[in-house]
């Protein structure tokens, strides 16, 4: 399950990311918000983060104008590893390497196309589990 959510500046990129994941079939859980009307990105992040540290879903999406306020609000979650990504070698890299449970898009900043290809390499890139890595993780719920 991928919980997905955002605020009025990632609404629009969020009806496309929901035509893809039912596209490919992906169960989803859209925790809104659900339409442009202004609201608070922190909102969204902490509920598609509890859906995820309550282990209802896998990972999840968030989006705002820039991406950047929801991936300031996920990262305050311990267990929360979120990637704001702009280009698709970050999106595979970030699984690769971090592991990274939420993905943070900025739907005032990326075209349609190029969020969908970051959104379709991180689903499919897979962690690693390399040593070196796992460390890293590991290191990071360390610091709090
Ligand atoms: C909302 O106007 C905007 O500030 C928000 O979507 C986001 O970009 C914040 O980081």
């Amino acid at each position: 399950m991928i919980a997905v959510g955002c605020d009025q500046g990632g609404f629009l990129l969020k009806q496309e990311i929901i035509k893809l994941l039912r596209e490919r079939k992906l169960e989803y859980k859209d925790l809104g918000t659900y339409d442009e009307g202004s609201t608070d990105y922190p909102i969204y992040a902490k509920k598609v983060c509890e859906c995820i540290l309550s282990g209802e879903a896998e990972k999840g999406i968030l989006i705002c104008g820039t991406g950047i306020g929801v991936s300031m609000a996920a990262n305050r979650y311990k267990g929360i590893r979120c990637a704001l990504c702009g280009d698709v070698f970050s999106a595979k890299a970030t699984r690769s390497h971090n592991d990274s449970n939420v993905l943070a898009l900025g739907g005032r900043v990326l075209g349609t196309g190029l969020a969908l290809e970051i959104t379709n390499a991180w689903l499919d890139t897979e962690f690693s589990y390399e040593e070196r890595h796992i460390r890293r993780i590991n290191m990071l719920s360390e610091l709090g």
